[in-house]
């Protein structure tokens, strides 16, 4: 193995550094006498070991991740400041990391659930991050729902268990998951690996440019390896951990997995009256009305060193941006701007992005100051200002740079006039567009990986789930509720 290559000897250390003479035994009073107070030893290994957890990720907490690159092939200098999207042939390094989201961190990789695809560039200007998933929508277009659907996809709170009627029971309530649950239901519901997915911003985001002009972006990051899927059949016969095998493998044999990446763009103009809101995450944009433009080539290409410190420590969120790089309305991501860096706080720490994975590959220079774990950045510049604003600005103090100042967005309604109900804004056209363009094979498989599920809830839920699926396409409809029948005999 490749670890047992190096001949040299490693002289084991306290975690203060002091050379450790004896990790077999604890000391005693004699040889069958108890221990000795002066067990500092013993005492700094049980103990660290006792704190060897942190909370895992309250979503997507079972992942794997790796650095690679970003090559720039077109430049976006059209739309955005962003430096890292100026040249063709720049290149970015990046960390992404893939992630299932129901479970907890020893759950399988072959779930029936969606794949996060949470991407960091480590840009000139600060780390920008992507958390997208597989898919190129989501379950909800407000996030006060998030917590709601959550739990209503995790185990029954009384019985630790798989939970058909919680599934489904959310589900007919919120008619704005069809679309995706769609998608999830679909041969696309469980990846072979991380390597034979897409990758989506799912969000709308935005750029800027030199002109103060903004546009609305989807990114798309389309696998090179092919999209690859397993039946709930062949899930079942593999490893928990093999998607996680696949990648580390793949990349220690030098067979780097990629994607094409390609954005999609909306100008603002255009998106007043759009026929679509462009700003809600149940939906995508067609590819007829905004085509995909193809701007450059991610890869993968080191595995992480140190799984826990790497991976479990890394915090991705909607709220990295960096000049150039913007968010938009959606509501969702809205709330997903607060929601982040809370988690990050509350599991790693109040220095969370001191830590090499999450820590900027550019200076860092600000007034933040202390905290548990505070390293060496931010760097404390200009004779020690400790406040701002100073006197000590032109003496190497961090100073604002108001020309990275995002252009101002308009808005058309007064704040808090009403609550503005979009529950029913078109639940069903999309979906039912999917459904079209499903093969045979692929609806056979979408309507009984429905069945499976949908014919162990109650006639109400059930019947709820009929009428949203014949609203999608009738077809759908007859099919699952034909299917449901046939298994309740
Ligand atoms: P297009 O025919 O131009 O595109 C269809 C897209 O659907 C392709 O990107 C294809 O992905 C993808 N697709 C096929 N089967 C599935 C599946 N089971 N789950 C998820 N994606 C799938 O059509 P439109 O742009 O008009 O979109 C029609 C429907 O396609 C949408 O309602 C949406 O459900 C789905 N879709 C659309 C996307 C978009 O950005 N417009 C992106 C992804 C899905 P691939 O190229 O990887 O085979
Ligand atoms: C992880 C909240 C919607 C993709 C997380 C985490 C939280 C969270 C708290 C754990 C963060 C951590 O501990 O590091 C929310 C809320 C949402 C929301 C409140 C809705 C308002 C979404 C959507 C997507 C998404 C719409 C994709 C389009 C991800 C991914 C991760 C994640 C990929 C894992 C990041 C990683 O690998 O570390 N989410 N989420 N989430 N979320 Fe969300």
């Amino acid at each position: 193995m490749e670890e047992f290559m190096s001949n040299k000897r490693c002289p084991m250390t306290t975690s203060a550094g002091a050379p450790v003479a004896n990790d077999n035994q604890s000391r005693t009073a004699g040889p069958r006498g108890p221990l000795s107070f002066d067990n500092h030893y013993l005492f700094e290994k049980l103990a660290h070991f006792n704190r060897e957890r942190i909370p895992e990720r309250v979503v997507h907490a079972r992942g794997s991740a790796a650095y690679g690159t970003f090559t720039l092939t077109r430049s976006l200098r059209d739309y955005t400041v962003a430096d890292f999207l100026q040249e063709p042939g720049q290149q970015t390094d990046i960390f992404l990391r893939f992630s299932t989201v129901g479970g907890g961190q020893d759950s399988s990789d072959y779930a029936r659930d969606p794949r996060g695809f949470a991407l960091k560039f480590y840009t000139g200007r600060g780390n920008w991050d992507i958390v997208g998933n597989n898919t190129p929508v989501f379950f909800l277009r407000d996030g006060i729902k998030f917590p709601d659907f959550i739990h209503s996809q995790k185990k029954h709170p009384r019985t630790n268990l798989p939970d058909p009627q919680a599934i489904y029971e959310f589900w007919a309530n919120n008619p704005q998951s069809l679309h995706q649950s769609t998608i999830l239901m679909s041969d696309r519901g469980i990846p072979l690996s991380y390597r034979h997915i897409n990758g989506y911003s799912s969000h709308t985001l935005s750029l800027w440019n030199e002109h103060g002009e903004r546009f609305w972006v989807k990114w798309h990051f389309k696998t090179n390896q092919g999209i690859k899927t397993l039946t709930n059949a062949e899930a079942a016969t593999r490893p928990a951990f093999g998607a996680q095998q696949d990648l580390v493998d793949s990349i220690d044999k030098g067979e780097f997995p990629s994607w094409t990446v390609k954005v999609q763009i909306m100008t603002e103009e255009e998106a007043k009256n759009y026929r679509i809101n462009p700003f809600d995450v149940t939906k995508v944009w067609p590819h007829r009305d905004y085509p995909l433009i193809e701007i450059g080539q991610l890869e993968l290409n080191r595995n992480v060193d140190n799984f826990f410190a790497e991976n479990e420590q890394a915090a991705f969120a909607p709220s990295n941006l960096v000049p150039g790089v913007g968010v938009s309305p959606d509501r969702m991501l809205q709330a997903r701007l607060l929601a982040y860096q809370d988690a990050h706080r509350y599991r790693i720490g109040a220095n969370y992005n001191q830590i090499p994975v999450n820590a900027p590959r550019c200076p860092v220079h600000n007034y933040q100051r202390d905290g548990a774990f505070a390293g060496i950045t931010p760097s404390i510049a200009g004779n020690g200002a400790n406040f701002y604003p100073n006197n000590r600005v032109d003496h190497g103090a961090p100073a604002e740079v108001p020309d990275v100042q995002e252009p101002p967005l308009a808005l058309e309604h007064d704040a808090w006039l009403d609550i503005y109900d979009n529950q029913h804004e078109d639940n069903f056209n999309q979906a039912g567009e999917l459904f079209c363009l499903m093969n045979e094979d692929h609806k056979r498989q979408l309507v009984d990986n429905i069945a499976d599920g949908l014919s162990q809830c109650t006639q109400a839920v059930q019947q709820a789930m009929f009428e949203q699926y014949a609203h999608a396409h009738a077809d759908y409809g007859k099919r699952v509720r034909q299917e449901v029948l046939n298994r309740l005999g």
